[in-house]
């Protein structure tokens, strides 16, 4: 049966040289014995599919993502392109590239249904050696100095899996033109337009399943256009997009024509299944009664070996049999997990979902240590080691983001500093992420900061709120400036800093916002984040940045040394306030320092057991956090040296205002009304540890 099958793939080659280099055209219905030049991933598998990655080095190689890499198959001889040149021209190209047009059936199968990496593109070059071109988002064509660069001289056309701001691009689903750039000139959503309606149809590119693309250029025009379609459909008439490109001046005189791809940190098979191409005509048409096979994808079928009956069991006999599996039916559903092949690279960082439910007594009401936000936190001693862990349970559909997260969580894991919360390790069940962290004897800042009840719980010190703010700060320092990539907090706030058992502050809880940014609950009313905690260019734009976590940094800073919250909603009475005023705090502690006494505002709760000066710059530091333009703020490594005095805090302009104390508010209402209201918008954010740079651990 498999001999069979090899017989009908042996792999057709037409090749028709014209002499004077007018024509090439060549047809690949399958790869095997086609002699197409590979490097890195690239290989050619047993049933004649072109595989461009087959990312499995870096997942054998845990930690070490240097195993990520590229794949590049070309036809073998090069093509002239080069037209030649009209009588007198003086040979060159002067008379610019010919036409040309390509056909391939290609299929991105992707470990897991709704996430993949990187993509892969079809290409032009002067030569096949792209040895200096970079793995990941620059899909093995460019890397990040010759993006751009017309001296690349190459044409490609890119079928790309992830949205990557720093090239503009559309979405996580798009087709683009590129001409010496990962920019694409132009670009649409892979989808067609149906021959039958007219109307656009989507295709997933990451689907798994065939698709075929059809490109073609105009030289008399300049035009390209790129159309594609599911596999054994006709070409669609209208084409998926059409672009004027001039190619006179990007295509050498001959040059290689091939595939490019990259890997990330997903295990993600890049396949082209049959591929012609000709120079002056049409592309051969592809007949996929020639093509090969995808591999069958999915589970195994099940064994059909339960069918066979036990006629001769004894009905006890049956009987502790059930009761056995009924048992261990119970035992593996209590314990289920929800484990895909892509966590392999995880591995270290994953914690059996067993260990964590028995170290949690079973996650007993007791156990509970808090319950905020984004999930409710059990402490807990793990089996074996006898550590203390805090065990959070996220609830939280398996969606993109959460598979993006996951891959985040880990690479965050490997922050290390005293003033941040270890994140050990993960775990995932159906709808259930559960993260484990160091256990922090003292808790949350926040219970201690605002509690107002009458036990012996003792009020924070000057001395020790002092020290939990610079703590905090050398946290956000190394975030943001001293580890190998920048890490945005993006929800600083008193209740996500946990204490130790010297009561040192430690901000916990990072990357978990963006979990919510990436998930796409309609229900969601306010941005990642906290008001009053929120600066006001994250609400306007969405975007998160070391300054605005400054901005959050200083709303904290105010409510450590105030011992109040940002922005507190006043009950109908208390003070002699209506119902509906808000009591906010940095127009408060502005106040005091218009009337030349900040120190005023420190928490009542001191009496005058407090260090004047530093008070005085604790609240003024608050404030220039919280300027209103990002510019304006400090840097954290500039907050740190205030703090230690190695560096004098300037003083604040007399001018300086908040954002809620425009004198006409009303002027002002779009931004003050976004003050408080966020709106969710379609496009959100790009911290600066994206998906994908975490893969790049070195070199920053
Ligand atoms: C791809 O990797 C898998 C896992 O290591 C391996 O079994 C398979 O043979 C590889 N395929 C090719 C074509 O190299
Ligand atoms: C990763 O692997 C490469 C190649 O095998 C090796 O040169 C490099 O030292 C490794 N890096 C680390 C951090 O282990
Ligand atoms: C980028 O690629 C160009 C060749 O196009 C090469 O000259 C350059 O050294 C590469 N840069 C890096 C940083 O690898
Ligand atoms: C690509 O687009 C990004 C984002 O718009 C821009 O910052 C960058 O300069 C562009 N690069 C090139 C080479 O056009
Ligand atoms: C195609 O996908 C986009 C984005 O996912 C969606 O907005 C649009 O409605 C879809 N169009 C069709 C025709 O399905
Ligand atoms: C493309 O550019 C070449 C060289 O600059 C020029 O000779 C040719 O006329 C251009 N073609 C079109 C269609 O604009």
């Amino acid at each position: 049966m498999a001999a069979k099958r090899f017989l009908l793939m042996v792999v057709v080659v037409v090749v028709v040289v014209v002499e004077g280099g007018a024509a090439v055209e060549f047809a690949y219905e399958g790869f095997r014995g086609a002699g197409l030049l590979l490097d890195g991933m690239a290989t050619v598998t047993p049933a004649g599919l072109l595989l461009l990655t087959n990312d499995t080095n870096m997942a054998s190689s845990q930690k070490n993502y240097t195993g990520m890499s590229k794949g590049h198959a070309f036809h073998p001889d090069r093509v002239r392109f080069g037209r030649p040149a009209a009588a007198g021209a003086g040979g060159g190209f002067a008379a610019g590239v010919s036409s040309f047009s390509t056909t391939f059936v290609f299929a991105i199968v992707s470990e897991f249904l709704d996430l993949s990496t990187s993509g892969f593109a079809f290409l032009v070059a002067p030569s096949t050696d792209l040895s200096t071109a970079m793995p990941q988002q620059y899909l093995g064509m460019f890397n990040g100095t010759d993006n751009g660069d017309s001296r690349n001289h190459v044409f490609a056309v890119e079928f790309d899996t992830v949205r990557n701001p720093e090239f503009a691009d559309i979405n996580n689903n798009h087709v683009g033109v590129d001409v010496n750039s990962l920019n694409s000139s132009a670009a649409e959503p892979a989808g067609y337009y149906d021959d039958g309606d007219g109307a656009f149809r989507n295709l997933s590119l990451i689907s798994r399943e065939p698709m075929q693309v059809w490109v073609d250029y105009d030289a008399a025009a300049a035009v390209v256009t790129v159309a594609m379609a599911p596999a054994r459909r006709p070409r669609p008439k209208r084409p998926l997009l059409s672009a004027k490109v001039n190619l006179s001046t990007v295509i050498t005189d001959t040059a290689y024509v091939g595939f490019s791809s990259a890997s990330s940190i997903v295990l993600v098979k890049h396949y082209v299944i049959g591929w012609s191409f000709s120079l002056g005509g049409d592309a051969p048409a592809l007949d996929y009664a020639k093509l090969p096979k995808l591999p069958r994808i999915g589970p195994k079928p099940r064994s059909k070996a339960l069918t066979i009956a036990l006629p001769i069991a004894t009905t006890a006999a049956v009987l502790a049999a059930v009761a056995v599996g009924f048992l261990l039916l119970r035992r593996r559903r209590r314990y289920a997990e929800l484990r895909e092949d892509w966590e392999v690279e995880f591995g270290p960082h994953r914690f059996a979902y067993k260990d964590l439910y028995d170290a949690t007594g079973g996650f007993k009401d007791k156990r509970l240590l808090g319950a905020g936000g984004f999930g409710r936190v059990y402490s807990g001693v793990l089996p074996g080691s006898r550590t203390q862990v805090a065990v959070k349970k996220v609830s939280h559909e398996s969606r993109q983001g959460m598979k993006e997260f996951v891959a985040e969580v880990v690479s965050i894991g490997r922050l290390r500093h005293r003033n941040l919360v270890q994140l050990l390790g993960y775990c995932r069940r159906k709808g259930e992420l559960l993260l484990v962290y160091d256990y922090m004897p003292n808790g949350s800042l926040d219970k201690h900061l605002h509690y107002h009840g009458d036990d012996d719980r003792p009020v924070l010190d000057w001395a020790q709120r002092l020290q939990i703010i610079r703590g905090v700060a050398a946290g956000l320092l190394y975030m943001h400036e001293v580890w190998e990539k920048v890490v945005i907090h993006r929800d600083i706030k008193a209740s996500n800093v946990l204490l130790d058992g010297d009561m040192n502050g430690r901000l916990g809880d990072f990357g978990l916002a963006r979990l919510y940014d990436h998930g796409d609950d309609p229900h969601t009313t306010h941005v990642v984040g906290t008001m009053g905690y929120l600066a006001p260019e994250l609400v306007r734009t969405g975007k998160a940045t070391t300054l605005s976590d400054v901005f959050a940094f200083g709303a904290f800073v105010l409510e450590v040394a105030c011992g109040r919250r940002p922005i507190e909603e006043e009950e109908e009475g208390v003070d002699g306030a209506a119902a509906g005023d808000r009591f906010v705090l940095v127009d408060w502690v502005l106040g005091h320092w218009r009337e030349g006494s900040i120190a005023g505002a420190v928490d009542a709760r001191l009496g005058s057991d407090y260090d004047a000066a530093e008070a005085e710059l604790v609240l003024r530091l608050g404030l220039a956090c919280l300027h209103p333009s990002p510019a304006a703020r400090p840097s954290m490594r500039q907050v740190t040296q205030y703090l230690d005095g190695s560096a004098p805090l300037p003083e604040l302009p007399t001018t300086y205002v908040t954002i809620n104390t425009f004198d006409d508010v009303e002027k002002h209402r779009p931004l003050f009304d976004s003050w408080f209201v966020w709106r969710p918008t379609s496009t959100t954010t790009t911290s600066v540890a994206t998906m994908s740079d975490i893969g790049l651990s070195g070199g920053r």
